[in-house]
């Protein structure tokens, strides 16, 4: 068995010390955590107290951490609006990175950041670890039983936590990532959506601001057509609602039945699915339940970053920058077809 990678981490915030470090913990045998850099350096001394990261490792500019050879890896949880420039030094340093999502804070950068994972050998991966859900691979093979598929709809709903920690970063409260809570949670579900049914090509959408410290949009409803296919369905997504559950839920319509795919907070996801060319045929019906990882495919995330690293093969990383560039540009779209009274809009390519 080969040694771990050694892991620099940049940026020791929420998501650092829940999930990641918790990740690399759990995947000891793939990750070491060795050397850390965050802005406010005592934040970073007491990650490397709980990471088990020697004090000098601890550094006090992202350069220096580079400059240690002991470092293999970067992994890059800072806001992202500095993930292109991070991501630029770790290639020229030459170090694979696994950066945070969304992909950046704009298209514009998100472009430059897609050109740079692809003038290398080195794997750059975006950390979407919905692409990584236990569910996507279960649907894939329900959706192959009802295709040809015509329609969809995905809903992705919930309450407002005003006293949730990530409320109170800065960063997000005052977002330069465009769509700030509708970028930073929407990415997700449409890494989701598209996994499963294929890039989107245009939309006509609303969205609308519905609590000021969200700092921008924070909710949006839209209809939606496929790009390489005539499917068309809606898209909605929010979390800044009065009471309401949290709840993810795609029903995917086909001219032989139809997939039905619910992830709730704290349960099993469900995939029913209906198999029938018409409602007068005896229907197939049968509804699995998928027990997605305890942190919801960031642990898949890092396997396959491990995996791509240690192979020397980029092409097996599966959230490339390209890929993680299409969810933010259906971001981009929805805001500028609202700002246009809901004016259909193609969604931009890198
Ligand atoms: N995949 C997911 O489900 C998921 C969930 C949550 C977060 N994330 C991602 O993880 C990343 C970090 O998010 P988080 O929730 O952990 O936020 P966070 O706690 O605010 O962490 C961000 C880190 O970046 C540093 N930072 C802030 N502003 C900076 C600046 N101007 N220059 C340099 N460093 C700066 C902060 O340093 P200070 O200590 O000085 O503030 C902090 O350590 C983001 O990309 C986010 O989108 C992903």
């Amino acid at each position: 068995m080969s040694a771990p990678l050694n892991v620099g981490i940049v940026g020791t915030g929420i998501f650092a010390r829940n999930k990641h470090l918790p990740t690399f913990q759990q995947e000891s045998d793939k990750f070491r955590p060795v050397a850390c850099f965050n802005r406010t350096k005592s934040k970073a001394d007491a990650f490397a107290v709980t990471a088990g990261i020697e004090a000098s490792k601890v550094y006090a500019d992202l350069d220096h951490l580079l400059d240690d050879d002991n470092v293999d890896v970067l992994d890059v949880m800072v806001p992202v609006q500095f993930n292109y420039a991070t991501a630029k030094k770790s290639v020229e340093a030459g170090k694979p990175v696994i950066l945070e999502k969304p992909i950046e804070a704009n298209l514009e950068q998100a472009r430059k950041l897609v050109q740079l994972a692809e003038s290398t050998e080195l794997p750059v991966a975006i950390a979407e670890n919905w692409l990584h859900l236990e569910s996507v691979p279960v649907a894939r093979e329900k959706l192959a039983k009802i295709g040809p598929i015509a329609a969809f709809t995905y809903n992705s709903t919930g309450p407002f936590h005003p006293s949730s920690e990530y409320m109170a970063t800065t960063w997000r409260q005052n977002p330069e990532h465009i769509g700030g809570f509708l970028s930073d949670g929407g990415v997700h579900q449409l890494a989701l959506l598209t996994t499963l049914l294929g890039d989107v090509g245009s939309i006509a959408a609303f969205s609308s601001q519905l609590r000021k410290q969200s700092g921008t949009d924070d909710i949006v409803f839209s209809s939606v057509k496929l790009r390489d296919s005539d499917v068309i369905g809606t898209f909605t997504y929010g979390s800044a609602f009065g009471a309401t559950e949290k709840s993810v839920f795609l029903k995917v319509f086909g001219l032989n039945g139809s997939v039905t795919v619910t992830i709730s907070s704290g349960k099993p996801t469900t995939i029913k699915t209906m198999i029938g060319a018409t409602g007068e045929v005896e229907v197939q019906e049968e509804t699995v339940e998928v027990k997605e990882q305890p942190f919801f495919g960031v642990e898949a995330e890092f396997v396959n970053f491990h995996e791509a690293v240690t192979k020397k093969d980029k092409s097996l990383v599966k959230g490339t920058p390209r890929v993680a560039f299409h969810h933010l540009a259906i971001v981009a779209a929805f805001l500028e077809s609202s700002k246009k009274n809901g004016t259909a809009i193609n969604v931009e390519q890198p």
